[in-house]
């Protein structure tokens, strides 16, 4: 049992671990400027989970609030999801991604050394292998940054690592999430994207409301088993579940680790649509478009370091992501057909 923050803590991927987390007799304490999360996050938290858990509004840089925080809560250890997220406007704004994604890191770990919380498990991500040379890939992958997002997470890799092995940091995890999707399945949480959607699974929820006509699909014409770009899509809950047992890896050795978390499972464009369908009843109108730069025909993860590491394997599978992912949306929409 441990006493952990979890900046950015009402996002996404934050609120679904904390559910784990909790279950398995962690204090969380959520720490979050609101600039991505909606309000009512906490409150929905606290219902899923039956217990109050203590919120504090502030940004990740601001070093006094940040370390008040942590002296307040008693604090053994630091889960940093807080973190801007597109590419697209990381590439348009370069200088915001740096403040927010590495001076942000950076002012974290100084409250968190000022306040002697020495471990933290970093949401990485898979696109800072950028181009790779084949599926599926391993951590010791060559990493081919290919934008400023990706740049952003390298960068704090690194620097945790470096703290890591001059003896700033005791333990570390470098998480590096392939494609997150699903929800919890009260769909009580889920992911909330603002505006049109970044990611495809959101996308396809939403096509499947009637709030968007029909699906892009960018290039049919790839060397995959249909043509489609292949991921790893991985269930939000089975992230949720790597986090934890990251966490109490790290609370009972020091070590400094990164490890790819995905599902070691490609699967197409259209692969992941006929699930949807068939998971839903829902016909998903397609239209195919021309390829995009800079997308790879097959990315998916090898995840046996994980297993070896700390036991982890994801258990769902894409008919779990895509019914998980419509009753969230479904009960977002109002659409009444659960
Ligand atoms: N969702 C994905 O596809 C994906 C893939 C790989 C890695 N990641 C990483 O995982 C982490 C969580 O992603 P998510 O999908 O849950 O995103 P999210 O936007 O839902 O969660 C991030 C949270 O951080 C908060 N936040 C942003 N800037 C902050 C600041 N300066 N101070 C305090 N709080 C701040 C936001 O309000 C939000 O609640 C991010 O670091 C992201 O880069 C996400």
């Amino acid at each position: 049992m441990a006493r952990v923050m979890l900046t950015g803590g009402a996002g996404y991927i934050a609120s679904h671990t904390a559910t784990v987390l909790s279950e398995r007799g962690h204090e969380i304490v959520l720490l979050d400027n609101f600039s991505n999360a909606e309000r009512d996050v906490p409150a929905r938290l606290r219902g899923l989970i039956g217990r109050e858990m203590p919120v504090i509004e502030a940004d990740i840089r601001d070093v006094d609030a940040v370390s008040a925080a942590l002296a307040a809560h008693k604090v053994e250890a630091v889960i940093h999801f807080a973190a801007l997220k597109a590419v697209g406007e990381s590439e348009a704004d370069p200088l915001l991604y740096y403040d927010i994604n590495i001076i942000g890191a950076i002012r974290l770990l100084q409250a968190m050394q000022a306040q002697g919380v020495a471990r933290i498990v970093f949401s990485s991500s898979a696109t800072v292998y950028g181009q790779p040379d084949a599926s599926p890939i391993r951590e010791d992958a060559p990493t081919r940054v290919q934008n400023i997002y990706g740049r952003t997470k390298l960068v704090t890799e690194d620097l945790i690592r470096d703290l890591a092995r001059t003896g700033k940091l005791r333990a570390a995890a470098n998480l590096r999430y392939f494609n997150p999707v699903g929800a919890h399945a009260s769909a009580v949480i889920g992911e909330t994207p603002r505006g049109v959607p970044n990611n495809l699974m959101p996308y396809i929820t939403q096509v499947a409301t009637g709030e968007r006509p029909y699906l892009n699909v960018y290039g049919n014409d790839y060397e995959t088993h249909d043509g489609t770009g292949v991921r790893d899509y991985i269930h939000v809950m089975d992230l949720a579940e790597a986090h934890a047992l990251a966490l109490e890896h790290i609370l009972a050795n020091d070590v400094a680790v990164t490890v790819n978390l995905g599902t070691g499972i490609g699967v197409s464009v259209l692969d992941l649509v006929g699930a949807f369908e068939r998971a839903t009843g829902r016909r998903i109108p397609l239209n195919i478009a021309p390829r995009r730069a800079g997308d790879v025909a097959s990315y998916y993860a090898d995840p046996a370091a994980a297993a070896a590491i700390f036991g982890w394997r994801a258990r769902r599978g894409i008919d779990d992501m895509c019914r998980d992912a419509w009753a969230w949306q479904a009960r977002r929409s109002g659409v009444n057909d659960l």
